[in-house]
C-alpha cells in the first residue's frame, strides 16, 4: 500500500492532480484506491464524476450525538469503526471518503483518536490511499493520516507560490511527518518552467517532480461542471500527470 498526500496553497491545482493522479493509476491498475477529500470545502467527489452522498464529518456528529445509544454489546471504537465504513462511498476500483468538517464546537478530541486508528485500518485493504488536503497542512498535523510515502506540494509557477510550497516542507519537516519523499509539482504552466522558478527552487531545497502544463480543456471541463475523466488520454496534463507517477515508480512497485 502506498499513501499519497497532496497539500500546497488553495487554487494551486490540488484537486485537479489529485483526481489525475488517481484516474491515472486506476487505469495503470494500482487499483482498489481510495481517494480522500480532507478539504472541509470538498469538492474531489466532482472531479471524479462521484456524487457525494456522505461525509465523515456528518458521520461524527451523529456518533457524538447519539451518545448512549450504540447498540448493547458494542465497544464505542467499533460503533464509530462501522460508521466510518458507512461513510466510504464505494465506485468502481475507487472509493471515496469525504471527511467534510471534522471539528465542530465541542471537543471531537476522543473520536479523533478512534478515528485515526480506523482510518489506518481502513487503508489497509487499497493499494494507494490518496489524501487531497486542504490549504495548509492542518490534517496532516492533526496526524489523522497515517505514514506518507509521498507528500506532494503543489505551486503555481511564481516565486511567491514556490517560497509557501517551501515553507509548507520545512513545516512538514518542523512537524515531524512520517514522510518517505517530497515532492514539488508545478501547476499550470505555460511553455518551459522559467530559469528563476528554477533557481528558487533549487535554493530552496525542492526536488522538482513534475511540471504540469497549463491545459484549457481542465478549465472548460470545470466550466461545464464535468468530471476530469473525461479528458483525452493525449491532453498535456495527462501526460504529464503520466511523466509523474512514472518517477514515483508506483506502477511497478504494486
Ligand atoms: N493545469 C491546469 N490547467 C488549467 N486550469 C487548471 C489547471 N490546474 C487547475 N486549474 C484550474 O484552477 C482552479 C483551481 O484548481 P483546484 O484543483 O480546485 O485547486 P485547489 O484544489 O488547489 O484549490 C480550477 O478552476 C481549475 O480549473
Ligand atoms: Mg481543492
Amino acid at each position: 500500500m502506498k499513501v499519497i498526500a497532496i497539500a500546497g496553497k488553495g487554487g494551486t491545482g490540488k484537486t485537479t492532480i489529485s483526481a489525475l493522479i488517481v484516474s491515472a493509476l486506476k487505469e495503470g491498475g494500482a487499483t482498489p484506491i481510495l481517494a480522500v477529500d480532507a478539504d472541509p470545502n470538498y469538492n474531489l467527489g466532482d472531479a471524479l464524476g462521484v456524487e457525494v452522498t456522505e461525509t465523515l464529518g456528518a458521520t461524527l456528529e451523529s456518533f457524538i450525538d447519539q451518545k448512549g445509544k450504540i447498540p448493547a454489546g458494542m465497544t464505542k471504537a467499533a460503533f464509530l469503526e462501522m460508521r466510518m465504513h458507512q461513510s466510504v462511498i464505494e465506485g468502481k476500483k475507487v472509493d471515496l471518503l469525504v471527511m467534510g468538517r471534522p471539528e465542530g464546537p465541542g471537543c471531537y478530541c476522543f473520536a479523533n483518536n478512534l478515528l485515526r486508528k480506523a482510518l489506518e485500518e481502513l487503508a489497509e485493504n487499497y493499494k494507494i490511499v490518496l489524501i487531497d488536503n486542504e490549504a495548509g497542512m492542518e490534517h496532516l498535523s492533526r496526524k489523522t493520516t497515517a505514514k506518507l510515502d509521498i507528500l506532494l506540494l503543489v505551486s503555481d509557477h511564481t516565486i511567491k507560490g514556490i517560497r509557501t510550497a517551501g515553507r509548507l516542507k520545512d513545516l512538514a519537516i518542523e512537524m515531524n511527518i512520517d514522510i518517505k519523499e517530497m515532492g514539488l509539482v508545478v501547476n499550470m504552466v505555460e511553455g518551459e518552467l522559467d530559469p528563476r522558478a528554477m533557481e528558487e527552487i533549487e535554493n530552496l531545497g525542492l526536488s522538482l517532480y513534475g511540471v504540469m502544463p497549463r491545459d484549457t480543456a481542465v478549465s472548460e471541463l470545470y466550466l461545464d461542471d464535468e468530471s476530469l475523466l473525461s479528458l483525452k488520454a493525449d491532453s498535456p496534463i495527462k501526460l504529464a500527470v503520466n511523466a509523474l507517477i512514472e518517477k514515483t515508480g508506483y506502477l511497478n512497485k504494486l
